[in-house]
């Protein structure tokens, strides 16, 4: 069985044993794993000695509580898979654990946190800066393994790595896609089979449209409620809403580029 620690003193008495030099891996999730959270640990063990993934449903980063609520969590199945894939440790900590100053601390970042997903999910930062602090702190793992689906996300968490001189490398791994090309996420499990398969349009207009406004039309016409759909820095960054499920997504504009192409 995969040790599963839950309190903090017993994933302390584990790091403590760690051998000197040996390197450790880490994965943070909020559970509901599927194959790119898999991705992301076959990555880890790969490139380091051990892994650990912890699993934590982070209630500070949701803004909506019903999103929170209808989570599709589930401990027993992720267990499961960790185990199959070879995982060393999992740490599973309580909300207490973790906030023991019930979040009065928080890490805020005051500029790219206030575009696109910080914007539709006011707060949604705070919470994750926050608990990615934590939980890179107590890893002491020497490289954390994080998905460019939440391109965002991952932008801020290298910033807060350099801006607080944390000691671990943040590896950034591609993003792991369905054959119809929707990027996966825990939060698909919630459409209905005919939403599912309505959920591929999103990223062949994101990827296909000349520019976001074209998008933006043609996601509306198809039925999509949308967020925002907004070139940066090089990538196009999308968000919809289709039967209540929020989806997200992001391309690099030179692959959009070679896709068009290919499709002419
Ligand atoms: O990407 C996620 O699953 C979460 O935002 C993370 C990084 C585990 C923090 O709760």
């Amino acid at each position: 069985m995969i040790p599963v620690f839950r309190s903090l003193s017993e994933w302390m008495v584990f790091r403590s044993q760690l051998v000197v030099g040996h390197s450790l891996g880490f994965v943070p999730t909020m559970g509901g794993l599927h194959e790119g959270h898999s991705s992301l640990v076959r990555r880890s063990l790969a490139e380091n000695e051990l892994t650990a993934v912890s699993i934590f449903l982070n209630r500070t980063q949701f803004n909506n509580a019903s999103d929170y609520e209808t989570y599709p969590a589930n401990f027993e199945q992720d267990l499961a898979l960790l185990e199959d894939l070879g995982v060393d440790v999992v740490f599973a900590p309580d909300f207490e654990a973790m906030y023991p100053d019930t979040y009065l601390f928080k890490v805020s970042e005051s500029q790219d946190s206030l575009s696109m997903e910080g914007v539709q999910r006011p707060g949604h930062f705070d919470g994750v800066l926050t608990v990615v602090l934590k939980l890179l702190n107590l890893s002491g793992a020497q490289r954390a393994y994080f998905g460019e689906k939440d391109y965002q996300q991952l932008r801020l968490v290298k910033g807060m790595v350099e801006a607080f001189f944390l000691p671990i490398e943040i590896v950034a791994c591609e993003t792991a896609r369905a054959d119809d090309g929707l990027a996966l996420s825990s939060r698909n499990r919630r459409l209905s089979e005919a939403g599912r398969k309505k959920a591929a349009v999103f990223p062949r207009i994101l990827t296909t449209a000349s520019t976001p406004e074209e998008a933006t039309g043609e996601l509306r016409e198809a039925g999509f409620e949308v967020e925002y759909v907004v070139d940066e820095g090089g990538r196009r960054f999308g968000a919809v809403n289709l039967e209540g499920v929020r989806l997200i997504d992001n391309w690099t504009l030179s692959v959009l580029k070679k896709l068009k192409g290919s499709l002419r």
